[in-house]
């Protein structure tokens, strides 16, 4: 199957709407065409200029939603006051794209060359201005809902930055929910779980110093691509003897460089990679495994190591109570059989930050076969559209009631 195939194949499943109220119905031709919009003028981060220009318009369109931009650069937040006094929850969606070069060959295709919306943000962008603009028409709930449109997900923790810059203290919710898409899940499906549900993510980098020398006289210098090579091996250790088997980890090296001349022996090579793991004593543990395999391989091959250790994003971590709340919520529009179980995964989600903050819950909402995500053939399924509008419908319907 080519990847337009496979594009096509996802556009034309047509999952249940059971539960889904005609009024939400309504409006997912309008949200499709905001969700192909936003696909064709990808941004990537904290360059989402246009795309927080897009988002900010329509929220104002809305009327009654007080919007505020500029939070952490491109972020936009918007504020909707309920019919009297009731809980502050925040619903957050990611906005931006990334650095893919698209190949779909769909009418709605990138524009901008080597940007792609490859992760569906444009679908979570478009839902949640679905559900603001259909809470907005009728107000029917208590409290406040603060749409929170973040940037920078992928890579650069715009989530942190928001909050660095004042996000819960200028806009305090009592709880917050964020969703992605999953390509594999059953197109319109939903799936929670309790407890760490994404991986925490961090970065190593590992300079082996050496002596260079002449190629022919090994003796005379000390080689570190040797060396890096035992480091290498050696860092696989960490998973397969060092980690408790019934804990999650992932060492990877994910780059080695090293070496100009083929007929000479360099004085240093670097190594990278990635650590993912759902513990803090599990991050400790590979952190300084990483840092001590790499040092005295080094010594003991008469070279030297220098590690430097970057924690990225932690675990995302759901809340027990906010996730029975939002899998309650998804019971009242969805048939059962389409509410499951999200199983814990190895990739990472800068909604985490949010998690460490406030209660909340992260979950998924199948967008069927196809490609993967990050895949350059990829595209957001526009079928289930009102299945996310519903969902953030729902949730404040049942927490603001
Ligand atoms: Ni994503």
């Amino acid at each position: 199957m080519s990847s337009n195939d496979l594009a096509q194949a996802t556009q034309d499943q047509t999952p249940a709407v059971t539960g889904i109220a005609e009024a939400i119905l309504a409006q997912v031709e309008e949200v499709t065409n905001w969700r192909r919009h936003l696909h064709a003028h990808p941004e990537t981060a904290f360059e989402e200029v246009n795309t927080a220009r897009f988002i900010a318009e329509k929220l104002r369109s809305f009327g009654g939603i007080e919007v505020h931009e500029g939070i952490a650069g491109t972020g936009v937040v918007g504020v909707l006051e309920g019919d009297g006094s009731g809980p502050s929850i925040g619903l957050r969606a990611d906005i931006d794209a990334l650095d893919i070069t698209e190949a779909t060959n769909l009418p709605w295709a990138s524009t901008i060359p080597g940007k792609m919306h490859a992760c569906g943000h444009d679908g979570h962008t478009a839902m949640l201005l679905g559900a603001a603009k259909y809470l907005a028409a009728r107000r029917r709930f208590k409290g406040r809902v603060v749409f929170i449109f973040q940037p920078a997900e992928e890579n650069e923790g715009g989530a942190r930055v928001m909050i660095e810059e004042g996000l819960f203290e200028r806009f305090p919710v009592d709880k917050v929910f964020g969703l992605h898409n999953r390509p594999g899940l059953a197109a319109g499906s939903m799936a929670f779980a309790p407890g760490p549900v994404m991986a925490g993510y961090d970065l190593f980098h590992i300079r082996v110093m050496g002596k260079g020398g002449h190629a022919a006289k090994p003796n005379l210098a000390i080689d570190p691509i040797v060396i890096s090579s035992h480091v290498v091996l050696g860092l696989q250790s960490i998973v397969s003897r060092l980690a408790d088997p019934a804990k999650a980890l992932v060492v990877s090296c994910t780059q080695i460089n090293g070496g100009e001349a083929i007929n000479a022996i360099p004085g240093s090579v670097t190594i990278a990679g990635t650590v993912r793991c759902f513990e803090p004593e599990v991050q400790a543990m590979a952190e300084a495994a990483i840092k001590r395999i790499a040092q005295t391989t080094a010594e003991a091959h008469g070279g030297e190591a220098q590690v430097t250790y970057e924690h990225r994003y932690p675990p995302t971590v759901n809340d027990p109570a906010a996730t029975t709340d939002a899998r309650n919520a998804a019971l009242a529009v969805f048939d059962a059989q389409a509410v499951g179980v999200m199983l814990p995964g190895t990739g990472s989600e800068d909604f985490a930050f949010m998690l460490e903050k406030k209660p909340g819950s992260y979950c998924l909402l199948g967008v069927g076969d196809g490609p993967s995500v990050h895949n350059p053939a990829y595209d957001f399924n526009d079928a289930v559209l009102p299945h996310g509008m519903a969902y953030w419908v729902a949730l404040v319907d049942s927490l603001c009631s």
